[in-house]
């Protein structure tokens, strides 16, 4: 079966930080695919934006190197390649200097009434003055819009003032702040499952839940980014975002349709009701760690401090929590988080874990009656898995299995799995905000990280030490086994 693709309108889409990792590892694998499935139309262009002195024909051969690298396995004949690099273009610029930027404006000469993105694939530290310039070109009028990466600040104070300023030059309605997991296709069935069928919704509440729990691990270490990382740790990196973000969409309201605000208003809601976590608690509810010299997959590595010898030995590389969302649906039910870098496997999960059956009719040979368990894995194989109990097959007595009834989209669709950025640049293009954060939301998520955050700093505590390739330190199988429950391993 073949995906459906509606073509979007002629575009032009400046990424500031061309030449960086995001870019190339990235955005421009994502625009090439939606290019080759015919998505993109033709006339539209790709402006790549940095500092390096280099013409359109060396930035093309940049960008083709990428996406050999990032194709590897996948058919695609270079004539796509070729079609698609005719899109490409650059322009030197230092969002910091005057020099470069009528280069820029001139690729819009003639005000054409074209979608305009632009996409700030760069550190926080120069939204500002990009934002600025292009106000002052006249560029932020029309059909534009800007796309920002997290890490939007590193608290609300921050996060405030950077909204602000690219709020002088960008109404909200065109301000696109990306959180990737939010394209993700799982991410989307949870919408799709949740108010889709009528089976769950009924069941999806403290009543029939015993708890959550919610795991992005993985393999990989801090590698190139350790000066960014060691200022920002895994709960700024991916609790603040990616992980609240998930459990917001799990534990949300059903929202009246999907217009943006009715989605995010939902989502702000459960951002808003969680319990707070503060020096009161934290010993009890958080659990941060950092890997020691382990073993990955492919061998022996170093720990986090030695890796690049700019660590910090208070970045948090692992973190576990207990969250509770305080209101009626959820009262009780603790959702589990985890998230860490050099863990024992890359996998990022949401595990609903249903109550234990109230009464049991089976003798005790049976077996155990496991409670039901969805499970949706949202990489590396995307798909769903909900355990059920049922009877193993043939004579022998009646005897009681767990067994997961198992999909995983990829082969039950045939199709190939599409990275969350195609999805996402193509919902910039079209103007649709309702995968992307507001405003109040990335605030809600700080004023509840803050105190955490203060609560690390103010105790004399470093991160608890794990060994790189395990599942992070004791503390955090600690945290969730007091409570007679274990992390979810897949049974297969
Ligand atoms: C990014 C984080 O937002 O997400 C990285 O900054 C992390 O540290 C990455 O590695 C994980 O994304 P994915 O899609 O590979 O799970």
């Amino acid at each position: 079966m073949s995906a459906q693709v509606q073509p979007v309108e002629v575009f032009d889409l400046v990424i500031f930080g061309g030449t960086g990792d995001l870019a190339l590892r990235k955005l421009l694998p994502a625009l090439f695919h939606r290019f080759a499935d015919g998505q993109i139309a033709p006339g539209s262009r790709v402006i790549g934006i940095a500092r390096d002195a280099l013409d359109d024909g060396d930035y093309r051969e940049r960008v083709r190197a990428a996406l050999e690298r990032s194709l590897t396995g996948e058919a695609h004949a270079a004539a796509d390649i070729n079609r698609f690099l005719e899109l490409v273009a650059y322009r030197a610029l230092d969002a910091t200097r005057d020099a470069g930027w009528s280069d820029l404006s001139a690729l819009f000469a003639g005000g054409s009434e074209r979608v305009r993105v632009f996409y700030l694939a760069t550190g926080a530290d120069v939204f500002i003055p990009i934002c600025e310039r292009l106000r002052a070109l006249g560029l932020t009028q029309g059909k534009v819009r800007v796309v920002i990466e997290k890490p939007i600040g590193s608290d609300l104070r921050t996060a405030a003032a950077i909204t602000d300023a690219v709020g002088r030059s960008f109404a909200e309605r065109q301000t696109f702040r990306i959180d990737h997991y939010l394209g993700k296709e799982t991410v989307q069935n949870l919408l799709a499952l949740r108010f889709g069928n009528a089976l769950f919704e009924p069941l999806w509440r403290a009543e029939h839940i015993d708890h959550v729990q919610i795991t992005v691990a993985e393999t990989i270490g801090v590698e190139r980014r350790a000066a960014y990382y060691a200022g920002a740790g895994a709960l700024r990196d991916m609790v603040q975002n990616h992980l609240l973000q998930l459990l917001c969409m799990v534990a949300m309201e059903p929202p009246a349709s999907l217009e943006p605000d009715a989605v995010r208003d939902e989502k702000l809601k459960v951002l808003r009701a969680l319990r707070p976590i503060d020096a009161h608690n934290a010993d009890q509810f958080s659990v941060r760690g950092q890997y020691r010299a382990g073993a990955s997959e492919n061998g022996p590595v170093p720990g986090y401090l030695e890796e690049s010898g700019r660590g910090d030995a208070h970045t948090d590389t692992f973190v576990a929590l207990k969250a509770e969302v305080a209101n009626w649906r959820w009262a009780g039910v603790p959702f589990y988080l985890r998230t860490g870098k050099r863990l024992a496997q890359r996998v990022s999960e949401i595990v609903i874990a249903f109550r234990a059956i109230p009464h049991s009719i089976f003798a005790s040979v049976a077996g155990p009656i496991a409670p039901n368990k969805l499970v949706l894995r949202l990489q590396p194989d995307e798909g769903v898995k909900l355990w059920l109990m049922i009877k193993y097959p043939g004579p022998g007595g009646l005897r009681l299995r767990r067994v997961p009834l198992d999909m995983s989209f990829a082969q039950a669709f045939g199709v190939r799995n599409s990275d969350a950025y195609e999805r996402l640049l193509m919902d910039v293009v079209r103007g649709n905000p309702t995968l992307f954060m507001r405003r109040d939301e990335v605030e809600a998520a700080w004023q509840w990280i803050d105190p955490i955050l203060a609560a690390w700093t103010a105790s004399d505590d470093l991160p608890k030490a794990y060994t790189a390739g395990t599942w992070g330190p004791s503390a955090a199988v600690a945290l969730i086994e007091r409570d007679g429950r274990t992390w979810h391993e897949d049974e297969d």
